[in-house]
């Protein structure tokens, strides 16, 4: 009889020799356990997810209250279903008023796709400008948008008319010009390794939008939700886009995404002609009461505004002298060590000892730290304890 990891091998698709390979049983809280029993602290909320932890016991009544009125009636847009209409409502209350019709998808990628389809269909541009080292999802549109060639040779042809531009770099801005449909970016740069905005970079990004007529795209898939210390990085740095991307932690762990503009923008699908974005399960009831669940607990259990703290206690911790630098906002974190060669054994060495950290896709330098924001000051000490001993351990190899 094959065990299941000879199983989860042979049968469930693989995206690196190099899988994780946790078994596991239940997750709790910042908790996850695995079928050996052994307790893992989850300082990654799988990639940005599950910031109100895991089974949080409101979303976990909302999604069984929901799934036994109705799970799916209709293709999108078309039935008047309670949860899309609550939580659409709900949402666009704590966002600019410009920022007022929803529309949802079941992934982040998805809501790239659409964001760019309407950003094309509403000014009647072609080129789209993207950040280099961003990553907006793995769709053939979303990836596109990717600069590391290596990712995207095996797939040309790929989306025409994307020109990429530097983060931070205010030089680079002149490249954002009338025949540009929009410029699409993430407020943090999350895969380069946390990239914060410097001074008023994303203000300068917008004006020279408003100079040229392009949208301004912000993907806050992973800023979203209270992760940066403000329900969305967009009113951190004081920006607000014309179209805002969101998933990941919208949904509190079920799979549920969006993009979001004004009903003057998104109105362009409607007509000429009709259907100009169509999915059969975007807004799916028992995601949007998910949803709902989260982010009023996240609002209500002053979730949010105790990321600031959290951050801050952190950096107060994470002292070591193979760190080269913390870079942060809120909990969206990037620990970047002073020798490339660390990092495989504080990865290695927290996994073993019991707590989960991840790589970047683009920073080889950098681990990501994204704890659930439901962490407290007691789990915060002991995981960064951990976090400690792995680094005397990766220093300890090369002495
Ligand atoms: C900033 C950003 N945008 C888009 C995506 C794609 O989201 P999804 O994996 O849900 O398609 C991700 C996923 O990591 C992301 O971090």
């Amino acid at each position: 009889m094959p065990s299941l990891r000879q199983l989860f091998l042979s049968h469930v698709a693989q995206t690196s020799n190099l899988p994780m390979m946790l078994e596991v049983d239940h997750a709790k809280g910042i908790y996850i356990y695995d079928t050996a029993g052994k307790k893992y602290f989850d300082m990654n909320s799988g990639i940005s997810v599950s910031s109100l932890g895991h089974c949080h016991p409101k979303v976990s009544a909302a999604i069984k209250g929901q799934v036994d009125k109705y799970a799916h009636t209709m293709v999108y847009g078309e039935h008047i279903q309670n949860p899309q209409v609550a939580y659409a409502s709900l949402l666009s209350s704590h966002l600019h008023p410009s920022l007022d019709s929803l529309y949802y998808v079941m992934s982040g990628t998805e809501a790239t796709e659409g964001a760019m389809k309407l950003a094309k269909r509403y000014t009647g541009r072609t080129e789209i400008i993207a950040c280099a080292n961003a990553y907006h999802g793995s769709t053939q549109g979303a990836e596109s948008l990717r600069s590391d060639e290596d990712y995207k040779r095996a797939f040309y042809p790929l989306l025409p008319d994307v020109n990429h531009i530097e983060f931070n770099n205010k030089a680079d801005l002149a490249n954002i010009t009338k025949r540009t449909a929009c410029v699409i970016l993430e407020p943090v740069q999350a895969e380069a390794g946390v990239l914060v905005p410097e001074d008023d970079y994303l203000i300068a990004v917008r004006k020279r939008c408003d100079e040229t007529g392009t949208l301004m795209i912000l993907d806050e898939i992973q800023t979203g939700f209270g992760r940066t210390g403000y329900l969305f990085a967009y009113q951190k740095y004081n920006v607000k886009p014309d179209i805002l991307l969101v998933g990941k932690a919208m949904g509190g762990g079920m799979p549920i995404a969006g993009f979001i503009s004004s009903q003057a923008i998104m109105s362009s699908f409607v007509s000429k002609p009709v259907l100009g974005h169509i999915t059969t399960f975007g807004g799916h009831p028992v995601c949007c009461a998910a949803a709902e669940a989260t982010l009023s607990t996240l609002l209500d259990d002053e979730i949010v505004s105790s990321v600031l703290e959290k951050e801050k206690l952190i950096k107060s911790l994470l002292v070591h002298p193979i760190i080269k630098e913390v870079r942060s906002s809120g909990l969206m974190m990037a620990v970047e060590l002073t020798r490339r060669k660390y990092l495989k054994h504080v990865v290695g060495k927290c996994y073993e000892i019991g707590l989960i950290v991840d790589w970047f896709l683009f920073n080889n330098r950098s681990f990501r730290l994204a704890p659930p924001l439901i962490i407290s000051s007691d789990e915060i000490k002991e995981a960064c304890a951990i976090i400690l001993e792995a680094m005397d351990f990766a220093q300890g190899q090369y002495k």
